[in-house]
């Protein structure tokens, strides 16, 4: 269709500003699968985001010039992520209205629905089923806070870029193990714009003309999935199904969690514990590891439960049939069977690479292989959207 626009390279550059690690990384889109073109990754000091919150907002601008200047990248639009704490996901059941009419109707909706002021909020939703009967369908409704997102873009212009995209980081996470999953390539590149996933803004040039999303057609064995995105601070759950996120919601306990108590309990240095976090247990006891990470892991576990019970309660689900355990705490030794041994349940290790295709050299020295499920967040919002060069 956009025949003038051959051969101009559609790139991305997604920021994933994490509590523990800032990683740049920018996609190459018009191949038939993306192409990985630049990378870096820059830790950052733990004083500087505090659960969740920037509390050295210098630390983290630096930390995000320093991360594109090693990654090559310049000043440029880059699409970044608010974390899951400052979002609301909800499914709700509403008058059967067009989208336009929905569009109005849906901030006196929100009121019942959001613990926070209506004008504190940006709300976006999808029509998930416009009939369910008795003149009623079904939405999910997006409810993010205004400050979070206004204060994250100011955060990116002062860094020097320009903010094109800034959504949530869990639905960055399921945009990037959805296209894994979808494994169509090129194909699933188009749908990753409409793919049901709502994103919280966009700083978008062409704004102004609203895209039609449709629900994506339930499959016969589809899914509930438990995306867990171990962080260096926290576990992000996202639990989906066909596309669609049923919740949302932070735990206060990642890798450094996991550290701490290896240090503690087994008399590791820092750096030996970040290697075993890491699944290199070369040096230590793995049967004792294995316990520390079922001991801290349990809290994950517990932590979930509220959720769960949430998904059964609405008569959602019976429970989840998946886990996917991204971010760097994904290898811990022994997490993902522990998690599969609660649930009863298959669990894996994202691996948004599979997807995609990357130069050589890109990591530098660091294994394709281990880094993979720490850029979910990364790659899901590189794959937003397109910048024409
Ligand atoms: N190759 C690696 N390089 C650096 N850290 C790694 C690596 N592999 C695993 N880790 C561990 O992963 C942790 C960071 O994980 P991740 O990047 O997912 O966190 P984050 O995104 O910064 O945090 P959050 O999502 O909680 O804000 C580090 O604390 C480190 O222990
Ligand atoms: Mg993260």
């Amino acid at each position: 269709m956009f025949g003038f626009l051959k051969g101009k390279q559609k790139t991305l550059t997604g920021m994933d500003i994490g509590s523990s690690v800032v990683k740049c990384l920018r996609l190459d889109l018009s191949q038939d699968r993306p192409l990985i073109t630049h990378f870096a990754m820059v830790d950052l000091a733990p004083e500087a985001i505090v659960d969740g919150e920037i509390m050295d907002r210098e630390l983290v601008i630096r930390a995000l010039q320093d991360c594109a200047e090693q990654a090559g990248v310049g000043k440029e639009p880059v699409a970044t992520a608010v974390s899951g704490r400052a979002v609301i996901v909800k499914k709700i059941v509403m008058d059967k209205m067009s989208e336009d009419d929905a569009r109005e109707a849906i901030f006196w909706e929100a009121e019942q629905h959001v613990p926070f002021d209506i004008d504190d909020i940006t709300l976006d939703f999808q029509i998930l089923d416009d009939d369910i009967g008795a003149g009623q369908m079904e939405i999910l409704l997006v409810a993010a806070k205004k400050d979070m997102v206004q204060t994250q873009a100011e955060l990116i212009r002062d860094a020097g870029f320009s903010p094109m995209v800034i959504e949530v980081a869990s639905f960055a996470n399921q945009n990037a193990w959805e296209y894994v999953q979808d494994g169509r390539n090129g194909e699933a590149l188009a749908d990753a714009e409409s793919d049901g996933v709502p994103e919280v803004d966009e700083f978008d040039p062409d704004a102004g003309e609203s895209e039609e999303t449709e629900p994506p057609e339930p499959e016969e064995d589809s899914e509930f999935v438990a995306l867990l995105d171990v962080g260096g601070g926290v576990t992000n759950v996202h639990i989906v199904k066909d596309g669609v996120p049923y919740f949302t919601r932070d735990l206060p306990i990642g890798s450094s969690q996991f550290m701490e108590e290896f240090q503690k309990q087994l008399g590791l240095t820092w750096e030996t514990s970040a290697a075993v976090a890491r699944g290199n247990t070369d040096e230590v006891d793995s049967e004792l590891v294995t316990d520390i990470v079922r001991s801290v892991g349990e809290e994950i576990f517990q932590g979930l439960e509220p959720s769960l019970a949430y998904l059964k309660n609405s008569g959602e689900a019976e429970g989840i049939d998946r886990i996917v355990l991204s971010g760097g705490g994904a290898r811990l030794p022994g997490l993902a069977a522990f998690l599969a041994e609660c649930y009863g349940v298959p669990s894996e290790v994202a691996d948004p690479l599979a997807g995609l295709d990357y130069e050589t050299g890109v990591f530098g020295s660091e294994d394709p292989e281990q880094l993979s499920p720490m850029l979910t967040v990364s790659v899901g919002l590189a794959m937003r959207k397109g910048v024409e060069r």
